[in-house]
């Protein structure tokens, strides 16, 4: 994949319009979690210091074509500016009189925030003559949000067709870790893959299981597989309805030469409760309880993570192994998540994970600095690892 990056821009005196991820968490109507500002800062950075003027556009949560004033992106201007060290001045459009006149005012090096560009109807349905609204206040168009890369709207998608497009710093580096991981990887590669429920990332375990060498399977989907193959699994979530499809992943993985590590005992519990009173069981041999709940997978299958995470090269990770959120639940996922931390720290191991809650479970085991590289994405990463085009991309490289 080809595409161009700030390098190769003339930057100086530029309007830059750059598009970034900031939905972030918030509450009681402030930022409660930076990573995604964070993320922008170097993006920023290098324009500013190459003399552009960088006018940021963003989405906030899901305002479908309107103006909603708890949707405003006007409490991310406090801290952003603080990260950045300079002020961040605010529009109260995207692509209306109050963007404009900002535009207008600004000097080289200076920030701008436009307010959500979700609140114009052709923001989501990708209109052409939205696009080249916006891009009527820029001279080049940046894309730096990976996270947002899996939907083909005007500011992510069209922009690119009207302005000349460039690659941000944080887009670059999402794209060449994931290149690592699963385009041109170190082999053997494993796959940790967790989460509720197997019909969420059928089209994920379906691409996975035909580029890795080692998957293994934690969460509520790994109790669909274990019943798919008659294990007892007392009362834990399981998806009934999904028991033939597990088998055809099952079936698909050993016909390309990837071993499946599925749970061979797990913690268990009647209720799902900080300290509650838990066992281990083997999934073998109906010990679990009819009214028993896996909630972590168990140490001898943790141990079997650990030897393959000890062959492999590469690891790419989606989804805690148990109910990290949970103590003592969270045993399996803070440990292997420490062991992958400490064999990338070492070299031995490349190390990228994302989506959703994996980000929360690295954070919770300490090991997020230590990874290679942790996506800022949700949805887009788990669309990546499904091996789909992400329309921003895309329409960077062309
Ligand atoms: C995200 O938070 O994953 C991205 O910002 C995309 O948001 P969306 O799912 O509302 O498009």
């Amino acid at each position: 994949m080809t595409f161009k990056t700030l390098d190769d821009a003339d930057l100086s005196g530029k309007r830059a319009l750059v598009r970034v991820d900031f939905n972030v968490p918030m509450q009681d109507g402030a930022v409660s979690d930076d990573t995604r500002l964070r993320a922008a800062l170097p993006t920023i950075e290098k324009l500013r210091a190459g003399g552009a003027k960088v006018i940021l556009l963003a989405h906030f949560d899901r305002p479908k074509g309107k103006r909603v004033p708890e949707m405003s992106l006007r409490p991310v201007v406090g801290p952003l500016a603080a990260l950045i060290g300079a002020p961040v001045a605010f529009a109260d459009d995207c692509a209306g009189d109050a963007a404009r006149a900002a535009v207008a005012a600004m000097k080289d090096g200076d920030v701008l925030l436009l307010e959500n560009v979700r609140f114009e109807a052709g923001e989501e349905k990708n209109d052409p003559e939205f696009a080249k609204a916006l891009a009527a206040n820029g001279d080049l168009y940046v894309n730096d949000a990976f996270s947002a890369a899996h939907r083909a709207h005007a500011s992510t998608e069209g922009l690119a067709r009207v302005l000349p497009a460039y690659a941000g710093e944080q887009m670059r580096r999402e794209l060449e870790a994931l290149e690592l991981a699963l385009g041109k990887p170190q082999r053997p590669v494993m796959g940790i893959v967790g989460g509720a429920k197997v019909s969420t990332k059928l089209d994920l375990l379906n691409n996975l299981v035909g580029k890795l060498q080692f998957l293994a399977i934690g969460g509520g989907m790994a109790n669909t597989f274990r019943y798919a193959q008659g294990y007892d699994i007392g009362a834990s979530l399981c998806e009934k309805d999904m028991a033939d499809t597990a088998r055809e992943i099952l079936q698909k993985a050993e016909a390309a030469g990837c071993k499946m590590i599925l749970p061979t005992d797990a913690v268990v519990a009647r209720e799902l409760s900080p300290g509650a009173v838990s066992r281990v069981a083997p999934l073998a041999g109906g010990a679990i309880d009819a009214d028993e709940k896996i909630f972590d997978v168990g140490p001898d299958t943790l141990r079997e993570i650990l030897a393959a995470m000890g062959e492999a090269k590469t690891l790419i990770w989606n989804g805690p192994l148990g109910v990290f959120e949970v103590q003592p639940f969270d045993k399996a996922t803070v440990e292997a998540a420490q062991e992958a931390a400490r064999r990338a720290a070492s070299g031995a191991l490349v190390a990228v994970a994302g989506g959703g809650d994996t980000v929360a479970a690295l954070n919770a085991a300490g090991a997020t600095g230590d990874f290679t590289f942790v996506s800022t994405a949700g949805g887009a990463f788990l669309e990546w690892m499904e091996g789909k085009e992400l329309p921003g991309v895309a329409a960077l490289s062309s």
